[in-house]
């Protein structure tokens, strides 16, 4: 296919480098910026004593030795846990523990719990730019406390008011408009994405809430209704597609001129994209 862009592509790592590593870990993110990723993607949760972690689902069951809500559980608990044995080779036998893995991590600290505010230490001092896309998870459970904590954070480190959208290093993702809408009122210049893993009316009319300028559809839909890519962009949004992992994806992504390529294979896509 012949490339339609005239910009160039950002390839954001999902999770970090997770196919590769645990996702949400320090080794995974490292592994990112290691393989020239231009922006890593984290989720967003607060403990029950209010620090935001990076850990996708509500429940920690699936990506750690632990069991229970991370809204339950402390600081404290989740440190103490692993978080990157339950990663498999394809031989089945734990990441962490495979011999072969040229990256696995010497400290355990590289596969506990990551929270917020290393993950943007790490990028702060990675040596180049290295953007951050952060998405909310179910924010209305705290009505609103995960954007305050957030925007809190992003303020120690002199992130939460930029100059204009497109100068920001950091942008904030969410499925819910409720959540985009309180970063905006608090921080207007901040850049938001509204996610969408369905078609909507409002997808179809290229429309995206009040003062978002990024529109995050799933690949399944951009597969499904490749139209609704330009109609967005026509309108003047920017299109960040997740989660894009077959090269048949990707180049159906650059064809269509989308501005970010969110993978759990950033070295992959970049490879791809002749980088
Ligand atoms: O980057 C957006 C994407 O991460 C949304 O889906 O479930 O992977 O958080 P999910
Ligand atoms: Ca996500």
């Amino acid at each position: 296919m012949t490339p339609a862009r005239q910009h160039r592509i950002q390839v954001v790592a999902h999770r970090g480098a997770s196919e590769e590593a645990p996702e949400h870990t320090l080794a995974a993110y490292k592994k990112a910026i290691e393989d020239g990723a231009d922006a890593l993607e984290c989720d967003v949760r607060l403990t029950a004593d209010g620090h935001l972690v990076c850990v996708h689902d509500r429940r920690i069951n699936r990506t750690s030795n632990g069991r229970g809500a991370v809204s339950a559980l402390e600081l404290a608990d989740l440190a103490a846990l692993d978080f990157g044995s339950w990663k498999r080779t394809p031989a089945g036998r734990a990441r962490t523990e495979d011999p072969d893995w040229e990256h696995r991590p010497e400290d355990p600290a590289e596969t506990s719990v990551l929270t917020l505010e290393r993950l943007l230490e790490l990028v702060a001092d990675a040596g180049r730019r290295v953007e951050l896309a952060i998405e909310t998870k179910h924010p209305t459970r705290w009505a609103g406390q995960v954007e305050e904590r957030l925007l809190m954070l992003l303020k120690r480190f002199g992130l939460d008011a930029p100059a204009a959208p497109e100068e920001s290093p950091v942008r904030i993702m969410s499925f819910s408009a409720r959540s985009l809408h309180r970063v905006r009122a608090a921080s207007p210049t901040l850049p938001t994405v509204y996610l969408m893993q369905f078609v909507s009316p409002r997808l179809r009319d290229g429309r995206l809430p009040a003062g978002v300028g990024i529109a995050g559809p799933s690949i399944r839909i951009v597969r499904s209704h490749p139209m609704y890519v330009e109609r967005l962009r026509r309108a003047g949004h920017q299109v960040h597609v997740w989660t894009v992992n077959e090269p048949e994806d990707v180049d159906l992504c650059v064809g269509l001129g989308v501005n970010a390529i969110i993978t759990n294979r950033p070295r992959a896509v970049l490879h791809r994209l002749g980088r």
